[in-house]
């Protein structure tokens, strides 16, 4: 069973941390039988699962319905429960009670979007038990403020100001970070200058960990796939051709044949 004190002992052993985003039962099992040792239920599923085309509209109801599928799948895994949008930002009451909500649902940690503002949310979870991770540069709940999914962290001034950032969440006592779109260099120095690990997510190679969504991973979600997603494979392509050949033997009277049928 992996634990936070675990995942953060990795950075220590110079061990990468791998993590998968999971949203149902089934995968939490093939990732669990793949030895994904940290499962994230993100609310990437708005995109991915709903097919929406931001996190914004994903709602708590939503998050806890999926964690409580992957927990109540997950045997081994640490699972990490994200805050969807306006669960926490309001107010570090909010924060606190929504975030309580995930670990009674069974998630053993909470992400949150946000640099410094949000070091008051962490404390507050902390100081009550509650394993915070933190998610910096492309935050895509600021989408809107980004004016798309774009890279940060590019200018020398942006650059700071994540890293100050990263340092803030780190004295709140957040357990780790997620990195996601920025330069391989920038997010070298934050893994250097922590004592927390990073999980990097089209963030370079020098992270503590990396995470990348599932669908994007296996080659099923194809409609938006940004330069950092590598495919393993491409269920996507097998699925259709799956899809087609059943219509074609249908039409046909092919299937169901002899073997498909009860004598
Ligand atoms: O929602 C999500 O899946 C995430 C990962 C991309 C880190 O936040």
């Amino acid at each position: 069973m992996m634990t936070v004190p675990d995942l953060q002992r990795r950075k220590r052993d110079k061990k990468k941390l791998i993590v998968v985003t999971a949203y149902d039962a089934l995968f939490a099992r093939l990732l669990e039988q793949a030895g994904i040792e940290a499962m994230l239920v993100g609310d990437s599923l708005g995109v991915v699962v709903q097919g929406k085309s931001n996190t914004l509209s994903v709602t708590m109801e939503d998050m806890l319905y999926h964690t409580k599928l992957v927990t109540g799948a997950a045997q081994q895994s640490l699972v990490i429960g994200d805050m969807p949008f306006m669960s926490y930002q309001a107010s570090k009451e909010d924060a606190l009670r929504n975030a309580g909500r995930f670990l009674q649902a069974g998630a053993h940690a909470v992400k949150l979007e946000g640099g410094r503002a949000m070091a008051d949310r962490i404390q507050a979870m902390t100081e009550v038990g509650i394993p915070v991770f933190g998610h910096l540069g492309m935050t895509p709940q600021s989408v809107n403020q980004y004016g798309g999914y774009k890279v940060q962290g590019k200018s020398a001034e942006r650059a700071q100001t994540l890293v100050s950032d990263a340092k803030a969440l780190e004295e709140a006592g957040a357990v780790a970070i997620v990195l996601e779109a920025m330069p391989a260099s920038l997010a070298k120095t934050m893994t250097e200058q922590l004592t927390i690990p990073t999980i990097g997510i089209g963030a370079g190679p020098h992270c503590d960990g990396q995470v990348l969504v599932l669908y994007d991973l296996l080659g099923l979600f194809d409609e938006f796939v940004p330069k950092f997603v590598k495919p393993y494979a491409h269920l996507r392509a097998d699925a259709l051709q799956a899809l087609r050949r059943y219509k074609e033997e249908v039409e046909q009277g092919k299937f169901p044949s002899e073997s498909e049928s009860y004598h």
